[in-house]
């Protein structure tokens, strides 16, 4: 009523097994089954409103980033939404940046782990300058359940990338949306190679001072890359963890040279 846009979302959250790899499946616990679950998009200031019903075999929640009432944190374990229950959480979008979301159910890195997180980004009010914009989530996958990743990867599928590679035209801005939300492993990284990137921790501040090649993040860190490639031609992306690059957590950047070139 008072002119604030409201952006309605439904989240059902149930046990699905997905393949993370040619022939290798996972028993997952995914938000509308999903990994990661759907990236949640607004501009500063509108208000979010997500009906999350549990159709799930664990009690599960959805814990936001970013300022809300803590009533709507999905933390505690009185705000643990059980099987066949549901929650509405409502927040307004805020602050700018990359954000993510996860159950904080417990045990806690179990709910991580399995499946239950997503980005969450907030655009500026005056919006960001037009680019090629993807959202890359950092996760990997403990198949055998020994407490430790057996298959990396981003956006779930190991070596995706590799051989589909994302194509982008030379001379165009390039935006990556970077979330990190490996368990188990306490760091995760990014790495582009043949180019240099601005990084914008957090997405929080619309200039930055910081040019590299290489940016580290543990769980829940996250950040926007911008780059612009200069030539035509793969430039790979993974892991500068070699294990994790080796075990799935690489991909490729193509470079598209313009048609009158
Ligand atoms: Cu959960
Ligand atoms: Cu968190």
């Amino acid at each position: 009523p008072d002119g604030t846009l409201l952006r309605e979302y439904e989240f059902i959250a149930y046990d699905r097994e997905i393949e993370i790899a040619p022939g290798v499946f996972f028993p997952a616990w995914t938000y509308n089954g999903q990994v990661p679950g759907p990236t949640i998009r607004a501009t500063v200031g509108d208000r979010i409103r997500i009906r999350f019903v549990n159709q799930g075999s664990h009690p599960h929640t959805i814990h936001f980033h970013g300022w809300h009432d803590p009533e709507m944190d999905g933390a505690f374990a009185d705000q643990f939404v059980k099987p066949g229950e549901e929650f509405i959480y409502e927040f307004d979008a805020d602050p700018v940046g990359i954000h993510l979301y996860h159950c904080h159910s417990s045990p806690l890195k179990r709910h991580v782990h399995k499946g239950l997180y997503g980005a969450y980004i907030v655009d500026p009010k005056e919006g960001r300058p037009p680019a090629h914009e993807m959202v890359m989530v950092m996760n990997g996958f403990d198949t055998n359940f020994d407490g430790d990743n057996e298959v990396y990867a981003v956006n779930t599928v190991a070596f995706h990338y590799m051989k589909h590679p994302i194509e982008v035209p030379v001379g165009e801005l390039i935006r990556i949306y970077l979330v990190n939300i490996t368990e188990f492993d306490p760091v995760n990284s990014f790495h582009l190679h043949a180019v240099f990137f601005d990084l914008f921790r957090t997405g929080t501040k619309l200039h930055t001072e910081e040019f590299t090649d290489t940016v580290m993040m543990c769980q829940a860190e996250r950040a926007i890359l911008e780059v612009t490639l200069r030539y035509p031609g793969r430039h790979m992306f993974h892991a500068h963890q070699s294990e994790f690059a080796e075990l799935g957590w690489m991909g490729i950047i193509k470079g598209i040279a313009p048609v009158n070139a």
